[in-house]
């Protein structure tokens, strides 16, 4: 185990082979408890890029680092898909989660609230960009994705979605017909996924004008392609979607899921000025780094779109038994807590002047710790030789061109610049 005090922000420490001996065994248990498809997708990529691809397992993480079953310590490049924007286990986050466990664990949803629930809806209210806005709470990204696309069904009256090509909004029914990263993923559904679902290249909002007609209720789009390739659209691309949108009476969806909450040095990353939007997006979804680790996310709007689901004379016809649980509401005040008081959008820049830099002429893409190093070679083998070093890493974009930067706004800079360094030693063999 590493020295307790430096874990968090300690450098790589690799004892075993990986997976160690505790791992494998742990492996072997699970392919044959999980469903096969993912010890399946293993194999298959273990052979497409000639590098094993049995996973480590997590024991523990903090900080920037995780620790997996033998003791080896990692430095976390992923944030665990970018949810642990404060850093895994905050001690912040952890306190809040106790003393909430210590009082309440489960209320009655939006029958009869917890008290910590409806001070967090108050909490994004008060920071959302739209006027009056209102908030629903839910669990997934997924969740949040399917109650903006069914609060602007409800508030049109229209069925039919603009999504971009390499977007991606989760794999529920509703955000998976919205999925432009991989026919893949709705080819098998496809018979279940809602059929007015149109797809646009995603930069060129000129394309709009041929597929926005009086059927389209909602445009869904990412500020910055995350799990796409961390691809940023031109300057002004997002006003030039919202204007058509407008102009056509449809709704704007920004799936800010990945970009918000500070990974990019603001709480909404549409909200830069080179988006070019005028007046915020009609709805915007938050989950990932809202949690502080757990699962909790949200569709934020003004009442003006929002007050379309209250007909008072109905039951609630959105809504989940887990829906605004006081665990995770209690880690998300206290998350938003440390996001802002320790002024990690602020440190979220830094960090990409940093590694920007240390990266040298190394194409990168995307803004703040949102960043795509394109390696110019497969990533999947590149990957593998990192985990080895320690550092784990997941490549992202629809031909894996890119590995993706999503770390902790908190991770010490000594740990980028050895990921930096670790990296073009790998690429100079
Ligand atoms: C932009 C975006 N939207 C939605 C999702 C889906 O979130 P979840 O996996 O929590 O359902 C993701 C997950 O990666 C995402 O990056």
């Amino acid at each position: 185990m590493a020295d307790a005090e430096t874990l968090g922000a300690s450098l790589p420490q690799i004892r075993t082979a990986l997976p160690g001996p505790v791992a494998s065994a742990l492996v072997d248990t699970l392919a044959r408890a999980e469903s096969p498809a993912f010890t399946t997708r293993r194999a298959r990529r273990a052979e497409s890029s000639g590098a094993p691809q049995d996973p480590i397992v997590w024991a523990e993480a903090v900080g920037a680092n995780v620790v997996d079953a033998d003791g080896n310590v990692f430095v976390d490049l992923t944030g665990g898909f970018g949810v642990a924007g404060v850093g895994h286990r905050h001690p912040k986050v952890v306190d809040a989660v106790q003393a909430q466990a210590g009082r309440l664990l489960h209320a009655l949803g939006d029958l009869h609230p917890s008290d910590v629930k409806i001070r967090l809806l108050e909490r994004l209210a008060a920071m959302a960009p739209q006027e009056d806005a209102r908030v629903i709470l839910s669990l997934s990204g997924s969740d949040a994705v399917t109650t903006a696309l069914k609060s602007a069904a409800i508030h049109t009256g229209r069925p039919g979605i603009v999504a971009f090509d390499g977007g991606y909004h989760g794999l529920d029914h509703g955000p998976l017909a919205a999925c432009g990263y991989s026919e893949g993923f709705r080819a098998p559904f496809a018979e279940q996924l809602n059929p007015h679902v149109r797809f646009a290249p995603y930069g060129d909002a000129s394309a709009l004008d041929a597929l926005l007609d009086d059927s389209v209720g909602a445009v869904i789009v990412e500020a910055i392609q995350g799990r796409g390739g961390c691809r940023v659209p031109p300057d002004g691309f997002l006003g030039e979607v919202q204007a058509r949108a407008r102009a056509n009476g449809s709704l704007l969806i920004v799936d800010e899921i990945m970009t918000g909450l500070y990974r990019t040095g603001v709480p909404f990353a549409s909200m830069h000025g080179s988006a070019g939007l005028d007046g915020p997006p009609d709805l915007i979804c938050l989950g990932k780094g809202l949690g502080g680790g757990l699962p909790v996310s949200a569709c934020i709007g003004s009442l003006s779109v929002l007050e379309a689901w209250g007909d008072p004379g109905q039951v609630a016809i959105h809504t989940g038994t887990f829906f605004g649980h006081p665990l995770g509401a209690a880690a998300a005040l206290a998350s938003l807590d440390v996001l802002e008081g320790e002024q990690l959008g602020e440190r979220a820049l830094a960090m990409e002047r940093r590694l920007r830099t240390r990266l040298g002429d190394l194409p990168v893409r995307g803004r703040g710790l949102l960043l795509g190093v394109v390696p110019g070679v497969p990533a999947l083998p590149l990957v593998r030789r990192l985990l080895e070093r320690g550092f784990l890493a997941i490549p992202a974009g629809m031909e894996a061109e890119v590995i993706q930067v999503l770390p902790a706004l908190t991770i010490d800079e000594r740990l980028l610049d050895a990921f930096a360094d670790a990296l073009l030693e790998e690429l100079d063999r």
